[in-house]
């Protein structure tokens, strides 16, 4: 008998305000066809202004709970992935958790970037396993929109806001891969690649929020390497080969990215999950949206084994195996 922590429920929340990447043209040099054919983004959210990433958390975390027929004070903590909190402090978590009227448990954010929902539901996972908590909510919900350089064409128009929600709980397995729940997670960081992805401000240097920086054509040749190797690393250590995959859940930077992970790990793209085009690349947020809209589709059914990997600053990398 080995606990396990499952998926009860999933949600998602993107602001209401949609911009085609036409509108881009209009103050860039830039165009619909470059941004699609590099990248494979069409269209992206950016939330309205006033509207914050623990409001965006916020919807997502209430979609996930309705999915899971929970009510908040039935979530022992709540773990939030983001770059972009609110404030400087408190954490969204706690921002979240007093907007879902939970008055109980305990929230924390979790900060590495684009990998963050890794980092975080890893560290979910090891709060149900170690008998902490039994039912934790996982966030990933950014406002990228607010640390963009609006005049850097190489950035600005590759990001989204959004977030999505997981509500994961212990159950008890067989300790075999044919449980459902967290399988299997592997995480990794290496601060000498700082400057390929940073923002260029913080609390203890220039005292604000900075905009993001991006080495992106350095970046794209560590992704595809980097994410291929953390998937087979989560993959082995529990006995599993790629062909054992029904979906992979990449993170939702780059369709080129994307297309070359999943070739490197011999899985056909139909059994990939993706939404970049729909709405850009929404850092902690995009594996979480992704998993949603999976289920959405109707492509993501219970039973099926899920691999999701992301890679963004720090470098920090990670991949989950999760079935669902
Ligand atoms: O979420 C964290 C992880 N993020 C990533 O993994 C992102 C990784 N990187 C990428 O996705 C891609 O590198 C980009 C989409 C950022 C760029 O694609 P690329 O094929 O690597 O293009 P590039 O950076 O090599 O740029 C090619 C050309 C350059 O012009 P020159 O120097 O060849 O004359 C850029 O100045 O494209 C130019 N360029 C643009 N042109 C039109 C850069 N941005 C734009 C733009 N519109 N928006």
């Amino acid at each position: 008998m080995t606990l396990r922590a499952v998926v009860k429920g999933v949600g998602h929340f993107l602001p209401e305000r949609i911009v085609p990447n036409s509108e881009f043209e209009k103050t860039l040099d830039t165009s619909d066809e470059w941004i699609r054919s590099r990248s494979g983004i069409e269209r992206r959210h950016f939330a309205a202004e006033g509207q914050t990433t623990s409001d965006l958390g916020y919807e997502a975390a209430r979609a996930a709970l309705e999915n899971a027929g929970m009510q908040a004070d039935d979530i022992d903590a709540i773990v939030v992935a983001t770059s972009t909190p609110d404030l400087t402090f408190p954490s969204v978590a706690t921002m979240l958790q007093n907007k879902l009227g939970m008055r109980r448990g305990f929230g924390f954010d979790v900060q590495a970037v684009c990998a963050g929902f890794i980092y975080a539901l890893t560290n979910a996972n090891a709060l149900i396993l170690s008998g902490q908590c039994k039912t934790v909510m996982v966030v990933g919900a950014e406002t990228f929109s607010r640390i963009m350089d609006w005049e850097d064409r190489s950035t600005c128009v590759l990001f989204g806001d959004g977030a999505g929600a997981l509500v994961l709980q212990a159950e008890t397995g067989s300790g075999g891969n044919e449980d459902r729940g967290v399988l299997s997670a592997d995480l990794n960081s290496d601060g000498r690649f700082k400057d390929m992805l940073f923002v260029d401000g913080g609390v203890s240097t220039t005292g604000s929020s900075g905009k993001l920086r991006m080495q992106g054509n350095a970046l794209f040749r560590q992704a595809v390497e980097k994410l291929t190797s953390t998937a087979h690393t989560a993959l082995t250590k529990i006995g599993l080969t790629d062909d054992a995959v029904d979906w992979i859940v990449p993170h939702q930077a780059n369709i080129r990215i994307i297309q070359g992970t999943a070739r490197k790990m011999g899985v056909p793209m139909d059994r990939v999950i993706v939404t970049v085009q729909d709405h850009g690349n929404t850092s902690a947020a995009s594996i979480p949206l992704a998993m949603s809209i999976g289920v959405e589709r109707g492509q993501i059914k219970p039973g099926d084994l899920l691999v999701a990997e992301a890679i963004g600053g720090g470098l920090a990398w990670g991949a989950v195996v999760l079935r669902w």
